[in-house]
């Protein structure tokens, strides 16, 4: 192994993160950041990134549906490339470092091994996903999913936005043409893959550690229940007559939040985080309803055990209050689990680095959820103060960050060699 002195330029990566914030179509101005894939401030950024990688000389690849490749060749450019990455797509009203730590913070990891001397033998390749976040299309990490083969094209083309326009239509709009086929990758593209991000909760910052290293990612599930009911006045109807779909659908929320409260696994979590209201009026009794349920566990079987029961208390209610439900299964992830040689050249890389580190699992969804399907795979986190994310005042520290890049370089250095 070449011996590296990594420098992060911590005030150039900072000034790109939040050169990217301001690319945003939150009314508030940034650190609040709403960009959703597929419309023109997502193409904004990725033209920021385009640039940026133009400038960082990377060979720069983009796939049928956005999903951006851009590779420092290696010297032996026929092995399997070294892959990290994450996503620049932001769900409404959140923060600027979710996914763009692990974008931005690749790139910073390429440049800083580019000043220090390095010559990699396997390419390593940067990418960005699209549309990790499930805002426009109901389904998270649409861009991993297809890249993986975990998703069928026919499934992928049935996803449609608010607006009724299905996934394909979308992405030919936004400028992406060519076949759903050719995104789905090989087993063996890529020899390793090591993606990092911010941690999302507070288990870090408590611990005072400076990174984590991510052992598996919890099972994440997404559910749509729809509740119908009969409309009328609001005025007119009389309280022993109505059938009114809202008050049946939030029964069934608080049920579901009752359910995952006394779960055995503390790690079962459960959100209620969208629901639809029609016809929507002051004046009028609602008669269909609309909620999303987002479901998760680091055990699949017992997570899958409290959506049957979710679904069990949503059917009595229905009968009981005389109204019609019905639901369905938009994802239902199994966990991954990291690969050890991952998990090795990181803890490595934390030594190499002095920086403190502990083992943990990741609560949150990210690609590295699909990207392990096809590849021995791992996550680096970093804290984030009180844990806080996809919320305007998620932040990590300059210094938290910077940590986390010179980890990862120091670990994609070793899995290129
Ligand atoms: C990713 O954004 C997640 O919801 O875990
Ligand atoms: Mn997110
Ligand atoms: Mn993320």
């Amino acid at each position: 192994m070449q011996s590296l002195k990594i420098e992060v330029n911590t005030d150039e990566l900072i000034q790109r993160i939040e050169q990217l914030a301001s690319i945003s179509d939150c009314p508030e101005p940034p650190p609040a950041v709403t960009r959703v894939v597929f419309t023109e401030t997502d193409l904004k950024a990725r033209a920021l990134l385009g640039s940026l990688y133009e400038a960082a000389g990377l060979n720069v690849r983009v796939d049928a549906i956005g999903n951006t490749f851009a590779r420092w060749v290696g010297s032996e450019p026929h092995e399997a490339a070294v892959g990290t990455g994450s996503h620049t797509d932001a769900i409404p009203h959140s923060g600027m470092y979710d996914g763009t730590v692990g974008v931005l913070g690749g790139l910073e990891a390429i440049l800083a091994l580019k000043r220090a001397g390095f010559q990699p033998r396997r390419s390593i390749e940067l990418v960005m996903f699209t549309s990790e976040e499930p805002t426009r299309f109901g389904m998270g990490c649409t861009g991993s999913r297809a890249m993986a083969g975990a998703i069928s094209i026919e499934r992928l083309v049935e996803l449609v936005d608010d607006a009724g326009d299905n996934y394909d239509v979308v992405r030919k709009r936004a400028g992406f043409e060519g076949s759903l086929e050719s995104v789905r990758l090989q087993e063996g593209y890529y020899h390793a893959w090591l993606e990092l991000h911010i941690e999302q909760g507070p288990e870090l910052e408590a611990a005072s550690r400076d990174i984590g290293v991510v052992t598996a990612i919890a099972a994440p599930a997404t559910y749509l229940f729809e509740v119908v009911g009969v409309g009328g006045h609001a005025g007119a109807v009389l309280m022993p007559k109505r059938r009114d779909a809202l008050c049946s659908a939030a029964k069934i929320v608080l049920a579901i939040e009752y359910l995952a409260k006394k779960s055995i696994s503390p790690d079962l979590v459960a959100t209620v985080g969208q629901l639809h209201v029609h016809p929507g009026a002051i004046n009028s009794i609602p008669s269909h309803v609309r909620f999303s349920m987002d479901i998760r566990d680091t055990d699949m079987t017992n997570r899958d055990d409290v959506v049957a029961e979710a679904v069990a208390w949503a059917g009595r209610i229905a009968k009981q209050r005389e109204v019609d439900v019905r639901h369905l299964c938009l994802n239902s992830d199994p966990p991954a689990i990291s690969s050890p040689i991952i998990i090795d050249a990181v803890e490595k890389a934390c030594d190499e680095a002095a920086v403190t580190r502990q083992r943990m699992i990741s609560r949150a969804y990210h690609d590295s959820l699909f990207m392990a399907r096809i590849s021995p795979s791992g996550m680096i986190f970093i804290p984030c103060r009180g844990g806080v994310s996809h919320r305007p005042d998620e932040y990590s520290a300059p210094e938290q960050i910077a940590k986390g890049v010179s980890v990862l370089a120091r670990a994609l250095a070793n899995l290129a060699e």
